[in-house]
């Protein structure tokens, strides 16, 4: 069978609460950051689940040997945040990946086209074939951010079944463009919200993620 592009929408009480604290336009941004940060966590707990690399090894307890399961220390588990507002969860994902390497992108989009352009690339020439990559960014809107981003990461050899995304807010005409290109793809996100308005905003959304996040 073919594979299709799958979205998580974990039912957590935790994320269902941060969602609405962030989608609150009276949430001020030190709360608002708050909720980034919950979110990431969360929602990469739930993203490590059958996707973080483990090896089983045998331990010593004070009374006899026992198998276990460790997270690989072989296996390179990297983290993308998309800027700005994908910094608002990488500290949240941290807690929960914390030998993980942080490769920054930096994507803004044209206000009157959409369109997006990078303006940092801290990525590394070339991936190990089997790096785990997580991608942060809580709007998921015409896609055309993501779509970048995942140009970028697998033009340097990184396979899309390894790639998870974390987001907050996606919208179906994101969803759409990536599961066409990218039918292995996994993301895990606190919502599907109904569409994007024409200046580009998902509504009912939370606004702007990096405004809100940086109070600007
Ligand atoms: C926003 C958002 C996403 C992107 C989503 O970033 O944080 O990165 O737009 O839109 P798309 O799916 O239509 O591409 P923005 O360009 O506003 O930059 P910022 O994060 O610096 O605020």
């Amino acid at each position: 069978m073919a594979a299709q592009l799958r979205v998580y929408v974990p039912p957590h009480p935790l994320i269902k609460h941060w969602l609405t604290v962030a989608r609150d336009a009276a949430t001020p941004s030190v709360l608002f950051r708050s909720a980034m940060t919950e979110l990431g966590r969360w929602l990469t707990y739930e993203a490590a689940r059958e996707w973080l690399p483990t090896q089983d090894i045998v331990v010593q307890t004070p009374l006899d040997n026992c198998p276990g399961t460790v997270v690989s220390p072989e296996i390179p588990v990297a983290v993308v945040p998309i800027l700005r507002a994908g910094l608002g969860l990488l500290e949240g994902a941290q807690t929960i990946l914390p030998l993980a390497s942080i490769y920054h992108l930096g994507l803004v989009r044209n206000e009157e086209t959409l369109d997006a352009s990078c303006y940092l690339n801290k990525l590394p020439e070339k991936f190990h074939p089997q790096t785990r990559v997580l991608i942060t960014d809580p709007m998921l809107a015409t896609g055309g951010s993501m779509m970048m981003a995942m140009s970028e990461l697998t033009r340097r050899g990184v396979d899309p079944a390894l790639i998870r995304i974390v987001c907050v807010v996606a919208a179906p005409p994101a969803l759409k463009k990536l599961s066409e290109v990218y039918p292995d793809l996994i993301i895990y996100t606190a919502t599907i919200d109904e569409t994007v308005n024409n200046q580009g905003f998902i509504v009912p959304g939370l606004g702007d993620a990096g405004d809100r996040i940086f109070g600007t």
